[in-house]
């Protein structure tokens, strides 16, 4: 909950709050798509969770409201976040185990601060409020929250009291926790007792067990909280008493018995893009339906080495009937001339979508799209608040209004980390279930300055790839967010042999993030620098120099355009 001033969450290893990019191609818009509920379209995962026991976690606004809904997730127990104001009857109906309320950016003693629904109260379910939910939930019921002298930002000492409690009984008496607040709590509701204080949090935790009210100031949800996950544990297990383990694998079967109820005995088209997500709905979908499923992979050209084949040999492996269209010709015929990152962007969507458009009609009776769209995009687009467009999205054209597929969408409430679990699972194998992010247009927007031709193409590809051998010869390429090399179009002199060069700078660029909102520039080790330099100058003619990006994102972004 970043109360001004908290630190850059990349920086500091967290979570950040929302993606601005999806990481892979998807075809945007849900063109025909049925009403959608709050647990999902049918073609949604969570239809039938209410076998499932479910933990609710209410957004408040704060930084790491996805990563508790995570968390309680690898803690075996299934968790959705939902916006602070759903009404109770929602609640009530879902008979969650457990409600937990995240952190904020407001002040409960601001007007129009986010209020606590003390409705919940009589629902009689075990409630954790975290930081601004901690705070909202203390002054409810009557204690006392105030702006403390100094705020408390990043790792934090934490004294128990009295034995800690029930909720951090057993706990080491000092120990280390990750803080973002501004307000503090000085006094407990009545019946509350008080089980921890940091030096600018009199009460930095306090329970009220007969009637079920836990609540921490710190963040238990972020790696800087060591006991974070006992903590939430055991909120979970003893208080809640959730017992059933939930694992992303533990949803394939009835994912699978989803899309074949919702496809009955339709055709399905899916765009692959090479990258985890539309890969691994694909093989959702294909075990569902089987030959009825039709990969359509749209080759722009502008993939990394050895990428396109990866893709087909990887689909084939499973049988998949596979379309692969080499479009390599009409997508650089389109992108001659043209230097300008948001016209490349917009070229190369428009043409996508033609050539998948094109593809779709000879197919016959295709009635449904996968997308391989993510809890995380779920969240974002029911959050609603506009952000500004930094970069036009590669599918930002969307699909035409004739186009006309009902959605299905398999991994519509997994994670990240869960999809890649799942893909691991499917039999995916590991360099797709690992591969980077690598954005729609390619490694077109990684040539800088100047127009887009096949030299250079495979100029770059050339150093993308040495780069990749090498990050991953040391062991780092699971670590990076991502690593590329980025093609300025300019020269500069250099001396080879006896001789005078005139050639092109690569850039290096790796970053660690941890959902590319925020990056920071990846500390990678020198010895591996000079490898990865030495073998592009040696190896690529065309190449007489290379450079490091030392950038954070903010200021700079991840891509170069
Ligand atoms: P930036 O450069 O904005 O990128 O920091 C954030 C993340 O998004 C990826 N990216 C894209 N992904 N289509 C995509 O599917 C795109 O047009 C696109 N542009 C950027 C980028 O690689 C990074 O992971």
């Amino acid at each position: 909950m970043p109360k001004g001033g908290a630190e850059s969450a990349a920086a500091s290893g967290l979570e950040a709050p929302r993606r601005d990019h999806a990481p892979e191609i998807q075809i945007e818009r849900a063109l025909g798509s049925a009403e959608t509920d709050q647990r999902g379209t049918p073609g949604g995962v969570a239809e039938d969770m209410s076998r499932i026991e479910e933990v609710l976690v209410l957004d408040f606004g704060g930084q790491y409201s996805q990563l508790i809904a995570r968390r309680i997730r690898e803690c075996g127990v299934f968790s959705e976040l939902l916006p602070s104001s759903t009404d109770l009857e929602s609640i009530r109906t879902r008979r969650p185990r457990a409600l937990v309320l995240s952190g904020g950016p407001a002040s409960v003693y601001e007007p129009g601060a986010p209020r606590f629904p003390t409705e919940l109260l009589d629902l009689g379910i075990p409630l954790l409020g975290i930081c601004y939910g901690m705070q909202a939930m203390v002054q409810a019921l009557g204690g006392r929250v105030e702006a403390a002298e100094a705020g408390e930002f990043g790792r934090t000492d934490l004294l128990l009291r009295d034995g800690g409690g029930r909720l951090l009984g057993g706990l080491p008496a000092e120990q280390q926790c990750w803080m973002s607040h501004r307000d503090s709590v000085f006094e407990p509701p009545e019946g509350f007792t008080a089980l921890a204080s940091s030096p600018g949090s009199p009460v930095a935790a306090c329970e009220s067990p007969e009637r079920g009210l836990y609540g921490i100031q710190f963040h238990p949800e972020v790696v800087h909280t060591p006991y974070g996950t006992e903590i939430l544990t055991r909120f979970l297990r003893e208080v809640a008493g959730c017992r059933e383990r939930w694992s992303p694998a533990s949803v394939i079967d009835e994912r699978v018995a989803a899309v074949r109820a919702l496809v009955g005995p339709g055709r399905v088209i899916c765009g692959l893009s090479g990258g985890v997500d539309s890969s691994v709905a694909a093989l959702l979908v294909h075990r569902a339906v089987g030959e009825r499923l039709t990969c359509v992979f749209v080759d722009h050209g502008l993939m990394r080495m050895n990428e396109a084949e990866q893709v087909v040999e990887a689909f084939g492996r499973f049988g998949i009937p596979l379309v692969h269209v080499d479009a390599e010709e009409r997508f650089l015929a389109r992108l001659a001339g043209v230097d300008d990152p948001e016209r490349k962007r917009k070229i190369i969507g428009e043409e996508f979508i033609r050539v998948f458009e094109e593809e779709a009609a000879k197919l016959e009776d295709v009635g449904f799209l996968v997308q391989g769209t993510l809890y995380s995009d779920v969240i974002e687009s029911g959050g609603g608040a506009g952000a500004e467009t930094i970069k036009s999205h590669h599918n930002v054209g969307g699909l035409p209004e004739d186009f006309e597929f009902e959605l299905v969408e398999p991994l519509r409430m997994l994670f990240k980390d869960e999809v890649r679990a799942v893909g691991a699972e499917l039999g995916l194998p590991d360099r797709m279930v690992w591969r980077q992010p690598f954005p729609g247009p390619g490694l077109a927007i990684r040539i800088v300055g100047g127009e887009v031709t096949r030299e250079r193409l495979e100029i770059l590809r050339s150093a993308d790839a040495i780069l990749q051998e090498e990050v991953r010869a040391a062991g780092l390429y699971r670590e990076l967010w991502q690593s590329f090399c980025v093609l300025p179009v300019v020269r500069s002199v250099g001396v080879q042999g006896d001789g005078r060069t005139y050639a092109y700078p690569i850039v290096i660029r790796a970053v660690t993030s941890d959902d590319a909102m925020t990056a920071d520039w990846a500390r990678l080790p020198y010895d591996l620098l000079e490898r990865v330099s030495a073998r592009i100058i040696n190896e690529i003619r065309e190449v007489n120099r290379v450079a490091l990006d030392i950038s954070s994102k903010p200021p700079a972004t991840i891509e170069w355009e």
